[in-house]
């Protein structure tokens, strides 16, 4: 298949970019290098022995996509381009509004005039707002808890109700847990600007000493051991779920939501501990209050991929973190190293 990738040097774009070219797919890339550096696809292509065609462009620009998607004719797309910052989206609401849904906009209005109707999406678990049970099925309500899971709520909306105006549409909502992990050669990873807000990010940066400590946000809730809980969920086997996807979107009938996550929930503590293991160190970390807006536990309900996708995770939290830690220690200061 010819796949047209929005924001392929990113960190889940390029694993799964290198994916497709591993089988045997012709890809190309659009992206700003607004959160990635162009490096990554530059080694994604050493790791395939084969190259995506990378283009530095914006999504919002509509005359260059449109040129692109012309040029390439793809048969489906995967949409990763966006900004995805919770704490910046509160600051710059209407920044995330421009790039994620005036951006998906123009990606939308692109496909319905090239008659490319195949899309895989990438949607979020924050879309479940604050989870009323756990684990979490697809069909639980949905509520946006700050302006980054709003653009989530409404391009999912924009998916429907754009399949809903013609017939052909075959659009795949993957809703991921939380994306951790790296490639096991150690040679592509997440590579966040300025300081990290995830957790695993900020464990590794420690672990490599770039910070002092990890601050784990509560120890209060309603978890075995007090900290929050969490589905985390590799990469790898995030990029092998695109492949599946775009692999049976002939059966998704306009547009459907799935799960991407392991089933299993983890706590800071865990996370910490097998960090550690991984590391081979003890990394310090100080017990603080909870940050706002987190739930005490979010955990994935996978069975609907199974089933739509045949696609279950592979590696557990021990591959994660000796592959994150690879990533890290082999390049402490990220791509730019
Ligand atoms: P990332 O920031 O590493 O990748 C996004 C890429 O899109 C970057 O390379 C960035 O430069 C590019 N981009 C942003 N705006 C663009 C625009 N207007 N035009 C062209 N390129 C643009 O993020 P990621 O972690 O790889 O996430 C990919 C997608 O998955 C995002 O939509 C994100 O919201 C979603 N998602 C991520 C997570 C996570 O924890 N990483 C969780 C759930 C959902
Ligand atoms: C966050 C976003 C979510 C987004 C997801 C993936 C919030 C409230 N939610 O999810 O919308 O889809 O990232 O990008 O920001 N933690 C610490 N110390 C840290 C960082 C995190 O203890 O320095 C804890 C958190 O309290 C949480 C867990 O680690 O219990 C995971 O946090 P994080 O990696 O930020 O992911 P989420 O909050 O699940």
């Amino acid at each position: 298949m010819r796949i047209l990738v929005t924001g392929g040097a990113g960190f889940i774009g390029s694993h799964c970019t290198l994916d497709l070219l591993k089988g045997g797919h012709d890809v190309l890339s659009v992206d700003n290098h607004s959160n990635s550096s162009p490096e990554s696809l530059r080694r994604v292509a050493k790791l395939a022995a084969r190259e995506a065609e990378a283009v530095e462009g914006d999504i919002r620009d509509r005359a260059h996509l449109l040129s692109l998607f012309r040029r390439f004719t793809p048969d489906a797309v995967i949409h990763f381009a966006g900004l995805k910052a919770v704490g910046e989206s509160v600051e710059k609401p209407l920044e995330y509004f421009d790039n994620n849904l005036v951006g998906t906009n123009m990606l939308l209005s692109v496909m319905r005039e090239t008659a490319c109707r195949n899309l895989v999406f990438s949607s979020s678990a924050t879309v479940y707002g604050t989870p009323e049970k756990n684990p979490i099925p697809e069909d639980h309500p949905r509520g946006a808890l700050n302006p980054y899971g709003r653009t989530k709520l409404v391009i999912e909306d924009m998916c429907r109700d754009l399949a809903g105006s013609e017939a052909g549409w075959h659009i795949a909502l993957l809703r991921y847990f939380n994306p951790v992990g790296a490639h096991e050669s150690g040679e592509i990873g997440e590579d966040p600007r300025g300081t990290p807000n995830n957790l695993m990010p900020y464990v590794m940066q420690t672990a490599v000493g770039r910070r002092p400590h990890v601050n784990v946000f509560g120890t209060d809730y309603a978890t075995p051991d007090g900290t929050g809980v969490r589905d985390y969920i590799h990469v790898v086997d995030l990029a092998a779920a695109h492949v599946a996807a775009l692999e049976r979107l002939d059966s998704f009938e306009g547009a459907e939501a799935v799960n991407l996550g392991t089933g299993r929930g983890y706590s800071v503590l865990e996370v910490l501990a097998a960090a550690s293991k991984a590391a081979g160190k003890d990394i310090p970390f100080k017990l603080r209050p909870r940050r706002a807006g987190d739930a005490a536990a979010a955990v994935a309900d996978p069975s609907l991929a199974k089933t739509r996708l045949g696609w279950t995770a592979k590696r557990g939290l021990g591959d994660i973190c000796a592959d994150h830690w690879r990533w890290q220690e082999r390049n402490p200061a990220g791509y730019g190293a």
